[in-house]
């Protein structure tokens, strides 16, 4: 069965210590001792992947706007740290690649969400694992010439979207699925089996016991979102949940048992 390198994974990048989704947040990660990160990727109008979590600017990036209307450069120049505070002021969206770099640089295993924009499902999930794909190679590349161990590093690919799950499975078999649910549904095996994931990731909140253990008798890896509470971390941990992913890296930190 495949297993996860670590359970506890910091969410959107430094959960509730940084702006979601940016390279400070992946830092503020990494100093808390993280080696293990989940973020969102999109894509933008000119079809580069970027860290971002809504389709609409407003929240996490000051204006009105969507990312999928907006170039690459464009996002690079928005500030996507003031929203959280002015000491993060002018951090900018990331590239994925930036990101992948970032992770492969300090040997960070990554959760990929691909969250693609409503309407583009399938392109987002081809060149968000393309672009993995290729940054793969390249450390298995390093790997060869005697510089690196990439083994530990290989990240999953998780997705709410079916159609996006697909299309990564296409692209490259090779790098591990999870289907996302915020609640599983009756059919949870035919679309793990349809995209041949390894994994079922979902919200802690309609988890019991007992669909735990199914998932589990199946031969699944079961990973919750967002656990921010010690005591309902350690109680999902009893039901076999084998991994999971928290904003309050304060709280629950890498070594939590
Ligand atoms: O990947 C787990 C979790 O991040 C899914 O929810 O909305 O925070 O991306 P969301
Ligand atoms: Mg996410």
């Amino acid at each position: 069965m495949w297993t996860y390198p670590y359970r506890i994974a910091a969410h959107r990048g430094g959960g509730t210590l940084a702006p979601e989704n940016t390279i400070a947040g992946l830092r503020a990660g990494f100093e808390r001792g993280f080696r293990a990160v989940e973020f969102d990727v999109m894509l933008s109008v000119d079809h580069v992947p970027v860290l971002m979590h809504d389709p609409a600017f407003g929240r996490t990036v000051p204006g009105s706007g969507n990312v999928a209307e907006t170039s690459a450069k464009l996002l690079a120049s928005m500030d996507a740290g003031s929203w959280f505070s002015p000491a993060f002021a002018g951090e900018p969206v990331p590239r994925f690649a930036e990101a992948i770099d970032f992770c492969f640089a300090n040997r960070i295993w990554m959760n990929v969400e691909i969250k693609p924009a409503p309407g583009h499902a399938i392109e987002t999930g081809r060149i968000a694992t393309a672009t993995l794909q290729r940054a793969l190679a390249a450390l298995g590349a390093q790997a060869a010439a005697g510089r690196d161990e990439p083994d530990a590093l290989v990240p999953l690919i998780s997705s709410f979207s079916h159609e996006a799950l697909r299309a990564a499975h296409e692209v490259a078999p090779e790098i591990p699925r999870a289907h996302l649910f915020s609640a599983v549904p009756e059919d949870w095996r035919e679309r793990m089996r349809a995209i041949d994931a390894v994994a079922l990731h979902t919200s802690h909140a309609k988890l019991t016991p007992e669909l735990a253990r199914e998932i589990k008798d199946a031969g699944y890896a079961l990973f919750c979102y967002t656990v921010n509470e010690p005591e309902r971390a350690r109680e999902l941990f009893s039901w076999g949940v084998d991994a999971l992913c928290t904003d309050r890296i304060d709280l629950i930190g890498p070594d939590f048992v």
